[in-house]
């Protein structure tokens, strides 16, 4: 039984209530703010969604026969479409990516800042009659399930169909959503246009495109008052405003003011041999894997792993003092190239019907294809701008399918769905992994020796710049929480945000976090840990460190080192992998020279964020230099 007191802290739900007092979300009369909106950007009718079944193959009839999505063969792909962008809106726009909090240092060093005043009445002007010609779609979204003790709910305004059935996809879109802000609960309003209208100067009405949108794009974020506008672009990041935008940029903010965690992370139950259930949140920049690890199928005999989220967690200390964890999503917005029967069988499995491609290439027989699906590609493709392609143009450095080119399809099909990935209630996480892409120096697993260093690490990942970004390939990018393009306030609130958050959790269930680097290379510059599958063997490790939090086990795990716990000798199951001993040797090897120098550029990385850097994390950074001196 609770304590009276802990009783008057807790919501109706039994969650405790918010650790900082909640910016109350002025409410908004829905009714009036879509009337308002539509006086502002002048469409030709409103159309209030349903997120009915019938709804959405409307829209896919509409957007087939206005050429936005080619039907694909149905025998091949039922019920899948593609969709080709225009050329310049194939990703998020991060230098157009904005968070307008009043005072610039809320927003922080890693964001784009402006002024909330001077920002509005700039879009003020950009959305004057930015729908014209267009129908006005109205999509009252659920993220996490409707009426969950976890979930949130927002209504987006958009001009676009693409983004109202990406939106079926990817939330719960329900007139339920209406009824829960009539009662009351605080709600995100996002608007949304393409930046296309169908008049010109004269008025007068001008042909619609396949793939609307301007050269111009703001994605902007007011934090305290807990809205989005986005503009210019029909790409998901930039437009499908439940994913990155509220989920994870408005999400983080209200989570910091109410006492939970919104995070770039994955999700997954792991079963043992035992049959013991375990959650574990991960959270790795772009390129590292997400997807695949969330898919995992284990070589470990006996151990099973099921997905419960790919892309985005939000966490709140339950009743019991246990974080409990939903994916807030309802779909996959993953990057297809790269996914293969090798790497990821499971979202091959997943991605056989209804899904929505965007800039695939087109197979001659109505399918499609991006490099990596197969080792070798058809004779004849139609690429991902919709022209001819043969195997020779891909020797030359024209990709068929765009590097960014997306699937979009439900949760619900996954083969490896956990069936607890709809608890409202969510899962109680006890493993918490941050991971880079490391040729050198991270080791392939350790664990943090307490909640702080668990926070150091999360707040000094970085990753190996790929060739698909900026900058010199290899050259280290920092990138905290794997959330540098998606917190919505000060990073180094965030740290400290997590430190409060850890705090406040029951000790006995608390999570423990972990390191993980799958990348580490050889001096021939060749991968030393087979990756994909065999990745289940750190997993596995991860959960018998917890049974010896637990008591569960008592034998010895770990031994210490300067940079956390290491597995000790004969504790990492390798059996059956072709590894020497010199091979694992150089996969737990931690260079002092190199880390030292290391640390100095976290001190200089702590330093940007002036005094705002916890200083639990200016003592851990200490603890490590003295450690590997
Ligand atoms: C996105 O751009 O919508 C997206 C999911 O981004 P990322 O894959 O980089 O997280
Ligand atoms: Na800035
Ligand atoms: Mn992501």
């Amino acid at each position: 039984e609770l304590a009276p007191d802990t009783l008057a802290r807790t919501d109706a739900a039994g969650f405790p209530r918010p650790l900082a007092a909640s910016a109350p979300a002025p409410h908004r009369d829905p009714f009036a703010w879509v009337a308002e909106i539509a006086e502002l950007t002048q469409p030709d009718d409103v159309v209030w969604c349903d997120g009915s079944a019938e709804e959405k193959q409307r829209l896919i009839d509409q957007m087939v026969a206005a050429g936005t999505l080619l039907r694909l063969d149905e025998t091949k792909r039922p019920g899948s479409y593609l969709a080709r962008s225009d050329p310049s809106d194939v990703a998020r726009v991060e230098s157009r990516t904005f968070i307008c909090s009043e005072r610039e240092v809320d927003a922080g060093p890693t964001n784009n800042w402006r002024a909330p005043a001077e920002m509005r009445s700039e879009l003020d002007g950009v959305f004057a009659g930015s729908m014209k010609g267009r129908t006005m779609y109205v999509v009252p979204f659920s993220m996490g399930p409707v009426g969950g003790p976890i979930s949130q709910v927002g209504i987006e305004i958009t001009d676009s169909p693409y983004v109202v059935v990406s939106m079926h996809v990817m939330t719960r879109v329900s007139g339920e959503v209406l009824d829960l802000i009539e009662g009351g609960q605080q709600w995100v309003p996002a608007v949304h246009s393409v930046g296309a209208p169908l008049v010109d100067e004269h008025g007068e009405r001008t042909a619609d495109v396949p793939w609307p949108c301007n050269e111009t794009k703001y994605i902007v974020h007011y934090p305290q008052t807990r809205e989005i506008w986005s503009y210019g672009s029909g790409y998901g990041g930039n437009a499908l405003l439940g994913k990155k935008c509220f989920a994870l940029r408005i999400a983080s903010a209200m989570a910091r003011d109410e006492g939970w965690l919104a995070e770039h992370m994955l999700l997954i139950r792991i079963t043992s041999p035992e049959q013991r259930q375990y959650h574990l949140a991960a959270a790795f920049p772009s390129a590292c894997g997400k997807t695949n690890l969330a898919m995992l199928q284990p070589t470990v005999p006996g151990w099973t792993v099921e997905t419960i989220g790919d892309d985005i967690v939000w966490m709140r200390p339950g009743p019991d003092g246990t974080l409990r964890a939903i994916n807030p999503e309802a779909g996959f917005f993953g990057v297809a190239p790269g996914t293969g029967v090798e790497t990821n069988p499971t979202a091959i499995e997943t991605l056989t019907h209804d899904v929505i491609f965007t800039n695939v290439a087109l197979t001659d027989d109505g399918d499609v294809w991006w490099e990596g699906l197969t080792p070798e590609p058809p004779e004849h493709l139609v690429d991902w701008r919709g022209d001819d392609w043969t195997p020779a143009d891909g020797e030359a450095g024209r990709p068929a399918a765009h590097p960014n080119s997306r699937f979009t399809v439900s949760a619900a099909q996954c083969p490896s769905i956990a069936d607890v990935w709809e608890d409202p209630a969510g899962v109680p996480v006890d493993a918490i992994v941050f991971g880079g892409r490391r040729a050198s120096n991270v080791p392939l697993v350790a664990q943090a020796t307490s909640w702080e260093h668990g926070v150091f690490m999360g707040a000094t990942i970085s990753s190996e710049r790929t060739a698909a970004a900026e900058g010199a390939v290899g050259e280290l990018r920092r990138d905290p929480f794997a959330m540098l393009p998606f917190c919505g306030y000060n990073m180094a609130d965030h740290w400290s945000h997590w430190l409060e958050v850890g705090a406040g959790l029951a000790s006995a269930t608390r999570p423990k976090i972990f390191q993980v680097n799958w990348f580490r290379k050889d001096a021939d510059g060749a991968f030393i840990w087979p990756g994909f599958g065999e990745n289940s063997r750190v997993v596995k490790w991860i959960t018998e460190q917890i049974d010896r939090s637990r008591g569960v086990r008592t034998d010895a795990g770990a031994v210490p080192s300067p940079v956390g716990l290491l597995p000790a000798p004969g504790a990492l199951d390798v059996d059956g992998l072709d590894l020497s001993d010199d091979d694992l040797a150089a996969l737990f090897d931690v260079p002092a020279e190199a880390w030292l120098a290391e640390a100095e550029l976290t001190g200089e990385f702590f330093d940007t964020f002036g005094d705002r850097t916890p200083a639990a994390l200016r003592e851990q950074l200490a603890g490590l230099t003295a450690r590997l001196r």
